[in-house]
């Protein structure tokens, strides 16, 4: 019988060396664009498509990404008291009812492959999505619905991609493939940050996946690379010799806020778009002259 996708893994254990100092002591994921943070976003997008098991993989200095989704016991009793109802709702409605989530913490930060490689139990025998929370993508309908669809027409793995600029290519895992349909690529291989003019083609893996479970025993073949991580696309690789693997070209904007410069991107769109902020600010970039 064919499975639905019902949970989500979110490897949430990397170090963020690129946001130091402010990933210091705390984690990338919950650095806010406008009034939420990464992870929530990224929360928020799985809900859409369906998603109701969210499993977190957390590492050190994460506390504060559980503490995020747990129940605020003396903040809702301070704004009840004070009859702020509707920050009241925004609290109590971080997560619908029937989501649960799950932490589980990845020791040493071994590499995404590893990572993802730490929720094997957790997700047992179903397909799951994964989901980078600092690659934030803007879209109407989510990019996990979207690809949540094609699983459900296809039954395989899908993986999400970007048509980037082909100087970028050293900076991604980069798919080869042949086109399906409008969108879809059945994949034939893959390769971690190829040169330009050694790339298979300019689709470049960005932070979504739909993975069959098949993935975990590929994943315990991978080879460390250096520095002993163990990369996600080494597993995929080792993937697509077993399974059709989609790489899918999902509708919206992309946003790398793992860097500074896509964090403040995507700021800037998102207070754009931020109902209470919207006018003002427009306003605000506007005097700046630039
Ligand atoms: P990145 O490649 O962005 O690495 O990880 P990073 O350590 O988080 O950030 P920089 O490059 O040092 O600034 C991509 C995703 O994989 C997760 C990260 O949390 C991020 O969501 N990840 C990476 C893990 O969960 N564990 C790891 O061992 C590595």
């Amino acid at each position: 019988m064919a499975k639905r996708v019902t949970k989500a893994v979110f490897p949430v254990a990397g170090l963020g060396t690129r946001f130091l100092p402010a990933t210091k002591a705390s984690p990338k994921e919950m650095l806010p664009i406008v009034d939420k943070p990464l992870v929530q976003y990224a929360a928020e997008e799985a809900i859409e498509a369906g998603i109701d098991e969210l499993i977190f993989v957390t590492g050190r200095n994460k506390r504060s990404i559980e503490d995020h989704f747990d129940k605020a016991y003396e903040l809702e009793a301070e704004l009840a008291a004070k009859n702020k109802q509707d920050l009241l709702r925004i609290v109590q409605n971080v997560l619908p009812s029937r989501v649960s989530c799950v932490y589980i913490r990845q020791q040493e930060a071994l590499g995404l492959g590893h990572a993802v490689l730490c929720a094997k139990q957790i997700v047992g025998d179903d397909p799951f999505a994964v989901i980078l929370a600092d690659d934030l993508i803007n879209h109407d309908t989510g990019v996990m619905k979207q690809m949540v669809q094609q699983y459900e027409r296809h039954q395989c793995s899908i993986i999400g991609v970007e048509n980037i600029p082909r100087a970028d290519t050293g900076s991604y895992g980069i798919v080869h493939g042949e086109r399906a349909s409008d969108g879809l690529h059945r994949m034939d291989g893959i390769v971690e940050k190829p040169k330009p003019e050694k790339a298979p083609s300019t689709l470049a893996v960005v932070g979504r996946y739909i993975l069959t479970p098949a993935i975990f025993s590929c994943l315990e073949r991978v080879q460390a690379g250096a520095g002993g991580e163990i990369q996600l696309t080494d597993g995929i690789a080792e993937l697509l010799r077993q399974e059709t693997v989609y790489a899918y070209e999902f509708s919206g904007r992309r946003y790398d806020c793992g860097s500074k410069f896509g964090y403040l991107q995507a700021t800037v769109e998102y207070a754009l778009e931020h109902p209470e902020l919207n006018e003002r600010f427009r306003a605000f970039l506007k005097s700046l002259r630039l």
